[in-house]
């Protein structure tokens, strides 16, 4: 089925100036940036949209990284856009990620690792909604 899915390229991607080469490889695959936004995340903004991993160990290390620098968040759309998205980033942790994944190429740690993706449709559909108005989505 036509998915929808959040992409963020998180602060290191963004610093080492590869956006572009990221969101290449989102359209080579057959996903369609319908939605997109270059922003600095307040801490506020970045512990409410990761709240599911509050009480994980990481979490402070993470909302601290999310707000290091602007990351680039957009919509993607396509035929299966959550597990295709997921199978372009690779495994949450770089050592483990496929070659020739987004995080084997580009991420140097668990915490700074390039990008994160939507996992299920219902947690794309909070995520998509976080960020983004339907009228500033722009299916096609
Ligand atoms: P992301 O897909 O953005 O979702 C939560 C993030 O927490 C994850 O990517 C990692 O960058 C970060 N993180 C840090 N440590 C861990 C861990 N042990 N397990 C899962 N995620 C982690």
């Amino acid at each position: 089925a036509i998915e929808r899915t959040l992409s963020i390229i998180k602060p290191d991607a963004v610093a080492k100036n590869v956006i572009g080469e990221i969101v290449a490889r989102f359209e080579k695959a057959g996903l369609t940036v319908v939605a997109a936004q270059l922003r600095q995340l307040s801490r506020g903004e970045a512990e409410r949209f990761y709240a599911v991993h509050k009480e994980r160990p990481f979490f402070k290390d993470l909302v601290d990284f999310m707000v290091s620098g602007p990351v680039f968040v957009q919509v993607l759309e396509g035929e299966s856009a959550i597990s295709k998205n997921r199978d372009l980033m690779g495994a949450t942790d770089p050592k483990k990620a496929a070659p020739g994944t987004i995080r084997a190429d580009f991420a140097e740690s668990i915490d700074a690792n390039a990008v994160h993706g939507s996992d299920a449709p219902e947690t794309a559909a909070v995520e998509i909604a976080f960020f983004f108005p339907e009228s500033n989505i722009h299916s096609r």
